[in-house]
């Protein structure tokens, strides 16, 4: 394979697009990301990922790329040039090139890295036979409403899910649920979804606010709140939501299946107006 990726004004074959060893991602992680997810060459939520992404640069003190502008050109030029039809596009800034110190430079150049991945969100066979989870405890920093780069914590509850014959982890904090290791979190019971509420505690996941709007919609109830992982598994279903999973099922937590044991009605019904949804809005 290989892609045609952007970095810094340019698009090139991914093995000739290089970073310096200087990057501050690369040395401090400091850098933030989005994902825009494709669907039939189309990009989902485009908007909501833009306004996030400026809100963590923002949150940061970290300047907008130069190219800041141009992002919806480029996505649909990944897209084009790497003929996507599912997937998404992975973006990162970062806060430049310099020579490594704790303090912030004061006039590098943001760094600018974009590139496609193909995937089926879809017909993915977890959204079929939903997932398996285990709770870890959350170790992550305080600022996860901030779409850092930080992801070493998560990629090792990841790992530590795997060990144990699961999917993906619930990460606990204080005795409640905050997220997935890489999603947000539900849990459903008697018809109601219920979820953590915004806070520095979660990442304000544009997955999340698309479905919870749907579900309003659709007459459903919602209930933004803490809940265990003891009132998880005493639920009648569970699922995530993510760009790259849309709603996904949960059938299990911690070797405790849920309900029946299989994918719920509510998790769905909710995955598939989200589809249907989201393919109307595409751009
Ligand atoms: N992850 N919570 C965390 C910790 C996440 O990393 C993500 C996204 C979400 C869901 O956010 P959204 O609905 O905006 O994708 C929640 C992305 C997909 C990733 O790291 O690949």
């Amino acid at each position: 394979m290989n892609r045609t990726v952007f970095v810094n004004g340019e698009y090139l074959p991914e093995d000739q697009a290089t970073v310096s060893i200087f990057d501050r991602g690369f040395l401090m992680a400091d850098a933030v990301y989005e994902v825009v997810s494709v669907l039939d060459g189309k990009l989902l939520e485009f908007a909501g990922h833009i306004k996030r992404l400026e809100r963590s640069l923002s949150e940061l003190d970290m300047a907008k790329p130069k190219d800041f502008d141009n992002l919806l050109e480029i996505h649909r030029e990944l897209v084009a040039r790497n003929s996507v039809q599912e997937g998404g596009i992975y973006l990162q800034v970062t806060r430049g090139v310099a020579d490594r110190d704790f303090i912030y430079p004061k006039d590098a150049e943001p760094t600018l890295v974009m590139f496609s991945q193909e995937r089926s969100i879809i017909g993915s066979p977890a959204a079929k036979a939903g997932v398996k989870v285990i709770s870890v405890e959350d170790q992550r920093w305080g600022r996860r409403d901030i779409k850092t780069v930080q992801l070493l914590y998560p990629s090792m509850a990841k790992m530590m899910a795997k060990a144990a014959g699961a999917d993906d982890a619930w990460l606990v904090e204080d005795g409640f649920v905050t997220e997935g290791s890489s999603n947000n979190a539900y849990i459903v019971k008697d018809g109601k979804i219920i979820t953590r509420s915004l806070s520095h505690d979660i990442l304000h996941g544009i997955t999340r606010a698309s479905v919870l709007r749907y579900a309003a919609e659709a007459q459903m109830v919602v209930e933004e709140r803490n809940f265990t992982i003891a009132e998880a598994q005493a639920a009648d279903e569970a699922f995530i939501t993510s760009a790259s999973t849309f709603v996904t099922p949960v059938v299990e937590i911690d070797g405790t299946k849920l309900g029946a044991g299989a994918p719920g009605p509510v998790a769905g019904r909710l995955r598939e107006i989200y589809i249907e949804e989201s393919r109307k809005a595409a751009i």
